[in-house]
């Protein structure tokens, strides 16, 4: 049975065009004017674009002394409501765990997905064990990109003797760094003493977390990425002093990639100091939100292209889970969700206002992940061939975000009461229309696990630059006698 989206503008990262696209098998077969199909979707007045990859969400995480309530049939379920096709989740090792048995956890969790997904690997410690599982996991499972914490020390903070390791090991192998950049030793100071001093509720998070602590952690993975001649991607990035620092990389020539996310895009630090505690707490995540002047800094980030990918950070805890930290804020699970309004709110705040246009937006929804990632074109692309992964984006559609009415299994929406203009029509996973007109038909275990190769062309060419740059004994003709 085929499909047809008819009348509708085709928007991709480079192109904007009037064309029906065909869709058979869960693929794209033909793109171009009037194609026939069994079943037809109307796109009149809509933009027909890649669907969005959030490639930043913690699915029922276990973290903080309890899991994150979304799961991945309410969690994907959620995303391809806001136009989201594919998610990446972190596989979280414990100590002294096997990356492989972490793995085989995230396997049992993803069965339920509604929509495609792939994992990174997180590195939570450093071992002869991680050294040699990197390998495996490389080779074996199709996963490409491997996180560090930095912050969480005691529990998934690794140091930068470990960093080094893990970075030289991805080097070598063809793989991706990421970096979860805020220098943790400092943040565990700050803390103690805000606590000691009685700033026990929410807006101390924030305090306990300035934009120093991330500017020097992301410029300190820069560096170290750059000495093991890795690619390097640091997630959230939230502040100007993390931007600089990528900013600069990139200018210097270091492979080096900044992922803002849709909270800090458009939510700022006056949420902490909300009367209500409950509101507070349920903005609390790491690294938390900030002014105006480090919200345009990433929106400029974005058009000028020193940053690359919006994503969620999806980690969604109830007011209940929250509220584990009344009087000590240290207390309060990290995380926010936003895989529902990612796509909804950055047009409505990006492209309705100017600050991004259409092709921008596809761009840092989902085809420079795509590519970086290394499932581009199957994945981020409207394209013969390419994966059915598909949104009917239509830009006079409108809603007012309520959790009342939203997919996640949260009591809750940060975004509560905010006004979006753009919204899906349709969403289609490998051919499957899961958004129709509004209602909701995902089917739980259609998402299928998305295996990425290493060696993407990135690391071809930082590893082709570093072997011409290595250290090499200068050939000499003349060598003085030694001892005289
Ligand atoms: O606060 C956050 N971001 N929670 C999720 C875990 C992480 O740090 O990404
Ligand atoms: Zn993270
Ligand atoms: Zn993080
Ligand atoms: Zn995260």
């Amino acid at each position: 049975m085929s499909t047809v989206i008819k009348n509708g503008t085709v928007v991709t990262a480079d192109l904007s065009y009037k064309a029906d696209v065909l869709v058979e098998d869960g693929v794209i077969t033909e793109i171009g004017m009037d194609l026939k199909g069994d079943k037809v979707l109307d796109a009149t007045g809509c933009f027909v674009m890649p669907g969005g990859i959030d490639p930043h969400t913690h699915l029922e995480m276990p973290f903080m002394g309890t899991y994150s309530s979304d799961d991945f049939e309410s969690g994907t379920r959620a995303a391809l409501a806001g136009g989201t096709t594919m998610v990446v989740d972190f596989a979280l090792p414990n100590p002294g765990e096997g990356l492989l048995d972490a793995l085989k956890r995230w396997d049992n969790k993803s069965t339920r997905a509604n929509c495609d997904y792939s994992f990174h690997m997180a590195v939570t410690w450093w071992g002869e064990q991680v050294f040699d599982d990197i390998k495996t996991v490389i080779e074996t499972r199709g996963i490409n990109t491997f996180k560090h914490f930095m912050a969480y020390k005691g529990a998934l903070m690794v140091n930068d003797d470990e960093l080094f390791a893990s970075f030289k090991r991805l080097a070598e192998l063809g793989g991706i760094a990421m970096v979860h950049a805020e220098n943790g030793d400092v943040v565990a100071e700050l803390s103690a003493k805000l606590l000691a001093e009685g700033n026990t509720g929410p807006e101390a998070h924030a305090y306990s977390r300035p934009p120093q602590v991330e500017g020097e952690a992301t410029n300190r993975a820069i560096m170290i990425a750059d000495m093991a001649g890795v690619p390097l991607y640091v997630v959230h990035t939230s502040c100007e002093e993390a931007h600089e620092a990528i900013r600069r990389a990139k200018m210097n020539g270091k492979r080096v990639w900044g992922e803002p996310l849709i909270q800090h895009l458009t939510l700022d630090e006056s949420e902490y100091f909300h009367q209500d505690w409950d509101h507070a707490a349920r903005r609390v995540m790491s690294p938390p939100f900030r002014n105006k002047q480090h919200q345009d800094s990433l929106w400029n980030g974005l058009h000028s292209g020193t940053l690359s990918v919006v994503a969620t950070d999806h980690c969604a805890f109830t007011t209940d889970q929250k509220r584990f930290g009344v009087g000590d804020f240290t207390k309060i699970p990290n995380g926010t969700g936003g895989l529902e309004d990612r796509m909804p709110m950055l047009w409505t705040h990006g492209v309705n206002t100017g600050r991004l246009t259409m092709n921008e937006f596809v761009a840092v929804t989902s085809t420079n992940i795509a590519k970086i990632l290394n499932c581009y074109p199957k994945k981020g692309a409207i394209l013969v061939g390419a994966d059915a992964d598909i949104v009917v984006w239509d830009p006079e559609k409108t809603k007012t975000i309520s959790a009342d009415t939203q997919q996640s299994s949260i009591d809750y929406n940060v975004f509560e009461g905010k006004e979006v203009k753009g919204l899906p029509r349709f969403t289609l996973t490998r051919g499957q229309v899961a958004v129709h007109d509004g209602e909701i038909r995902t089917q739980e275990g259609h998402g299928e696990f998305v295996a990425r190769e290493p060696n993407g062309h990135v690391n071809k060419a930082l590893s082709t630059w570093k072997e011409l740059t290595a250290p090499r004994p200068v050939e000499r003709t003349g060598i003085p006698a030694t001892g005289v």
